[in-house]
């Protein structure tokens, strides 16, 4: 079968450019995830990492560029990913601070769900039989997070790395076959990191993983394709062996340590 095309990747963009004013935040990223794969995209702070995340997820449209499906150009808005088969996470915990746990994982677990979901989540009348089938699939995805134990809480009284676990188990819940990662790691120790990046190895049986990160150890151990960004531009692209020792790789981070220090 020497003439079978390559399958599309699963999910990617192709050239994408982004200006807020005279700042150029992407400049032509192309990227593409294939089956069952996971792809970090990693820089230094302000590199466009979140904003390369936000394309994806359509809450930035591109000034030039495609986002591709399935090899198809696509014009994601944030409200329509899950029916897209596509979950997210974003930086930092965004979970409804008026919900229990499970009622959060919920929202998330409505694949069919439109914008303001979690505001009608407890106004909107629904069967018994619907509740009770999605309140299985959350707490399914909570048990697979190790928090199903946190059920009933609400989110703010739970500490950060286990709120960061619930965020990751309302993605889950709508069985996507793709996952947007933004900054999972941001805030989690060492051990909680390890087990993070445990976790969506496993996942890559049933989708394939975006994962923006800034943390060098996390993408490394866990990733299959890596894009670096600085300023914007894609500065190295490749397996984790050959993006390592990249020099424009060392000097992104050089580059930081020095701005940092
Ligand atoms: N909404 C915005 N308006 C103006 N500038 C922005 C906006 N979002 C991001 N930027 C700028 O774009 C650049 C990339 O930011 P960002 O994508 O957040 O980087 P990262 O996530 O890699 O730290 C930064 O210089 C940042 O200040
Ligand atoms: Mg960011």
């Amino acid at each position: 079968m020497s003439d079978t095309q390559p399958a599309p990747s699963v999910f990617g963009v192709a050239d994408v450019s982004v200006r807020f004013g005279g700042l150029v935040a992407l400049d032509a990223v192309s990227f593409a995830v294939g089956h069952g794969k996971v792809h970090g995209v990693i820089g230094p702070n302000g590199a466009g990492k979140t904003t390369l995340f936000n394309v994806c997820c359509g809450f930035v449209r591109p000034d030039a560029g495609t986002v591709l499906r399935h090899g198809r150009p696509v014009s994601p808005r944030p409200d329509e990913l899950a029916g897209m088969g596509i979950a997210r996470t974003l930086q930092g915990v965004g979970l409804f601070r008026g919900l229990s746990v499970v009622e959060n994982v919920m929202v998330g677990a409505d694949r069919h769900r439109k914008a303001g979901f979690g505001s009608t989540l407890l106004a909107l009348p629904r069967s018994d039989r619907d509740e009770r089938a999605l309140r299985e699939r959350a707490m399914a995805a909570l048990a697979e997070l190790g928090a199903d134990g946190y059920a009933a809480r609400l989110p703010g009284s739970l500490p950060y790395p286990v709120q960061k676990r619930v965020a990751l188990a309302r993605a889950l819940a709508s069985e996507p076959d793709l996952l947007l990662l933004d900054e999972p790691a941001s805030g989690l120790g060492h051990d909680e990191m390890t087990e993070l990046g445990a976790l969506i190895r496993s996942l890559t049986a049933r989708m394939s993983v975006v994962l923006v990160e800034h943390h060098m150890d996390l993408v490394m151990s866990v990733c299959d394709k890596i894009t670096v960004l600085d300023f914007g531009k894609v500065v190295a692209d490749g397996t984790p062996d050959e993006v390592r020792d990249d020099p424009a790789v060392i000097d992104a981070y050089l580059g930081e340590e020095a701005t940092h220090a």
